[in-house]
Parts: C-alpha cells; structure tokens; sequence
C-alpha cells in the first residue's frame, strides 16, 4: 500500500532516545506513535530540529524548480499571515483584495486582450492550477459536443511525453485519454506537427510546455497554435491551448518579451504557472488565469455563501493558506518588472556561464544551455563508458550538491542526463564552487573501472 509508512514494523517501534539535559522521564519518546503526556516546547523544538538536519539542504538543491530563498522582508509578511485562511474571504478581505490585483497583474503580464476580463485564481501550486485548467478545457468540450447532439464520453488531452506528472493525474483522475508525443533523435518535446497528427474531435484541447521539466526548453507555442489554426480551417476541429508556464510564465515575460506564447496568441485559452517556482515565493502557491470569463465555464464556479459573504471559488481545496499569496504580492510590488528581468536575467547568465563552463570540462555534451529557462541538461559522451551520469550525481552528493540525473521518457530512454536548475540564490560565485567539485571529481570517475550506480538511482525529480 503506498501511503503506508515504508519501515518494518520493528522499525516503527523504536523510541527516540532524548538526551537527558532535557530531564524527560526515561529519555525516550515514542516515534510512531503519539507520546502519552505532553513535553516541553524546547524539547519537542530541538527533538524535530536536529531530525531535520538530515534534510538536504535548500539552498544547494539544483534539482528543484521551487524557491529556497527569500528575503526577510516577504518572510516576515509570511510569517504575519500564517494565520490567514485564503478561503475566509470575508474575514481576510484585504488578503481576498490582493489575490485579485495578482490575478490582474499576470492577466496584464501574459497579455489578455482586456485585463480586467481576464479571470483567475491562486491554487497551491501548478498542479492544481492544472488540473482547473484541464477541467474548464473538458467542460467547454462536454457542453460543445453536447451541444451538437454528439457523444462526450471519449475525451483526450495532446501533449508532449515529457510533461509534468500533474497532467498524467489530470487524465487519470478525470478519466480523460492522454496522447502523448513521444521524444524522438533530438527532440526533446512535441512540436506543432506531432501535436496536430494525435488530435481529433475528442480532443478538449493541447497542453504546450513552457518550458520543460526534462530540460529547461520552450516548447513551440506559437507554431502549435498555427498550426492549430490551420487545422480548424480544413477540418473545422477547433481545439484551444493550455500553457504549462508553471516555471516559464514567470521567465519569458521578462527575458523574452518578443516570444509570443501568451494570449497575444487568439488560441491559448488559459495559462498556470507556479509562483513558488520562478515567481519566487516559498512553496504553496500557484496561478491559473483564464484569457476571458468566456474560456471558464460557469458552471465550474461555486458560489459559497460563506462566514455573511457570498464568493465564487473554482478550487480543489477549501482551507489553504493566504501566506503565500501575500508574499507574492510583496514580490511583485518589491521587485516589479525591472526587478523581474534583473533576477531572471541574472540567473539565465550563471546557467549560461556554467553550462559552456561544464561543456569545457571534456566528458560532458550539453543537451540545453539554460538560454530558455535558466536550467539545463547534460550527458556523457558516448565514449565514457567506465561511469555513468548516476555516477556523477552521487560524487557531487558527497559535497552536498544536489544534481539529479535521470532517465529521458520514450522513445528516448535510452539517454541518461544531469539536470541543474538555476534560482535567484544561486550566484556567479556557488557556480564556481560547484564546477571545482565537479572538476575535482572526474580524475576518481575516470580511474573507476566499471559503472558503479545505474538507472536505478535515479532521481524521480517529476
Ligand atoms: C512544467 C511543469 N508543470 C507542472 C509542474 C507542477 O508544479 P507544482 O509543483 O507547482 O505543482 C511542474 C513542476 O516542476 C513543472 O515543471
């Protein structure tokens, strides 16, 4: 059972063993199981403090794609709000105010024709923004079909393969059909044609990745959309876009305001992203905007007469923290789009910087650059055969660095890569530290006569 604590039942019977400057009677508190009496503050503090060490730690984690710095300042204003509920909008009505001038503010970052028609919501991440996103795409397609007198039990979702595993629970959890592009020689994610190919009229729409998990790369939003385009006036299928910007959404808007991926293209009815991702809040909140009240059906929407208010939601949960989306509003009114651009563009010139620094090392090929997102990916050359990029990983373990490396999906699996994610606390300067590290451990890895870990150390980053 997969939820069910993975330690024998031994295992879960020892204690903690609790110094004895704390004075606890006998020393020991139970783990798996709630204490009998109550303890000290200090000692249940220090108890769960010291297990934490263990954790890696944040800052030198290049696998995630999730904030792990922040600036006093907007911890504080979290720290303020822990105690609001985002749900009690009429007793937190300025945290209710300031959700809907974020909601406004991205409408106006990604260029919806008319902000204030644009319509959104904050959600706990980009994979609940996901799956309301999916949602309104399947409910506008059950209600057109329904519509034109024609069966609606057969939906399907096109995307590439190296989509997040957000979408593969949309299609599970909603019973929906996935088709995927697969990779294929070196393309890493789906392009208009593949895209076009798999839809058909049971299509509720396709997702666009901006940019991929796999390796930081946009996907081509534009072309999907033309290409779309030119489907609907053959064939008369007229499938909207999703755009996946859970990390891209916060990048391109102000590293490559001439890309046109938002609603500036007439087919992209809805966006998520992540504003714990490159939005640069801690983790806990996401975005889906909508490109009008027309791309959301209203059906989806509740009206919950709740605490003397009556409010529309469209969300998975109830209860969930404001923190998180006050501080967004603190990074948005701290940084602005200049500010923006200098963090972003600042984080794209280290993963540019040290990606040609990797290259220069010998053994390695780069698969990405970090000139879309600032990440990257990076092989082995062919000719390495006594280590693997497993290998790898684990050397620069030691250090306490955290670069996953993993398997590529089909029809690629047979490519193993490392991938490094560049955030706003990850300098010029850690950059280097890094490179001495990875440099100081190829002569060992050279010297190694055989593959010591293979695939399965992978890290299930997605
Ligand atoms: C492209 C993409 N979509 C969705 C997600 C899921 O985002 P979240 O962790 O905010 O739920 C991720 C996370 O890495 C992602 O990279």
């Amino acid at each position: 059972m997969a939820l069910r604590h993975p330690m024998g039942p031994e295992e879960t019977q020892k204690d903690f063993s609790v110094s004895p400057i704390f004075g606890i009677e006998g020393s020991t508190i139970p783990r798996h199981q709630m204490p009998e009496r109550e303890m000290e503050p200090r000692v249940a503090y220090q108890v769960i403090h010291d297990e934490l060490m263990l954790d890696g730690n944040a800052r030198l984690n290049l696998a995630t794609f999730v904030t792990t710095w922040m600036e006093p300042e907007g911890q504080l204003l979290m720290a303020q709000c822990f105690d609001k509920n985002m749900i009690d909008k009429d007793e937190y009505p300025q945290t209710a105010e300031i959700e809907m001038r974020c909601v406004n503010m991205l409408g106006r970052l990604w260029n919806a024709p008319d902000a204030a028609e644009a319509t959104g919501c904050s959600t706990t991440g980009s994979s609940e923004a996901a799956m309301l996103g999916g949602l309104a795409l399947k409910r506008r397609w059950q209600k057109a079909r329904k519509a034109a007198g024609k069966p609606a039990d057969k939906p399907n979702l096109v995307m590439g393969i190296n989509v997040q595993i957000c979408w593969e629970k949309f299609a599970n959890y909603w019973d929906v059909e996935m088709r995927l592009v697969p990779m294929e020689g070196d393309r890493f994610h789906m392009t208009a044609d593949e895209a076009v190919k798999l839809c058909d009229e049971n299509t509720i729409g396709v997702v666009a990745i901006l940019g991929s998990t796999f390796d930081g790369s946009y996907e081509p939003v534009k072309e999907i959309c033309e290409a779309l385009d030119r489907l609907k006036a053959e064939s008369g299928l007229d499938i909207p876009v999703h755009v996946d910007g859970a990390s891209g959404a916060f990048v391109a808007p102000f590293l490559d305001p001439e890309l046109e991926w938002d609603f500036r293209l007439d087919r992209v009815a809805s966006i998520n992203a992540s504003g714990h991702k490159y939005g640069l809040v801690y983790p806990g909140v996401g975005w889906v905007v909508w490109r009008d009240s027309g791309a959301l059906p209203e059906d989806l929407i509740f009206w919950v007469n709740y605490l003397g208010d009556n409010m529309p939601t469209f969300a998975l949960n109830f209860s969930r923290p404001g923190a998180q989306v006050v501080a967004q509003y603190y990074n948005f009114l701290r940084l602005g789009f200049e500010g923006y651009r200098a963090v972003h563009g600042y984080s794209r010139e280290v993963a540019m910087r040290l990606s040609g620094e990797i290259e220069k090392l010998g053994p390695f090929e780069l698969i990405t650059r970090g000139d879309e997102l600032p990440v990257f990916a990076f092989k082995l050359k062919d000719e390495v055969d006594n280590y693997t990029v497993f290998d790898v990983s684990n050397a620069l373990r030691e250090r306490g660095w955290l670069v996953p490396a993993y398997t590529f999906p089909a029809n690629r699996t047979d490519l193993a890569a490392l991938r490094v994610v560049v955030k706003r606390d990850f300098s010029h300067d850690l950059a280097d530290m890094l490179l001495n590290d990875l440099r100081a451990a190829l002569p060992r890895l050279a010297k190694q006569p055989e593959p010591v870990h293979g695939a399965e150390a992978a890290s299930g980053f997605h």
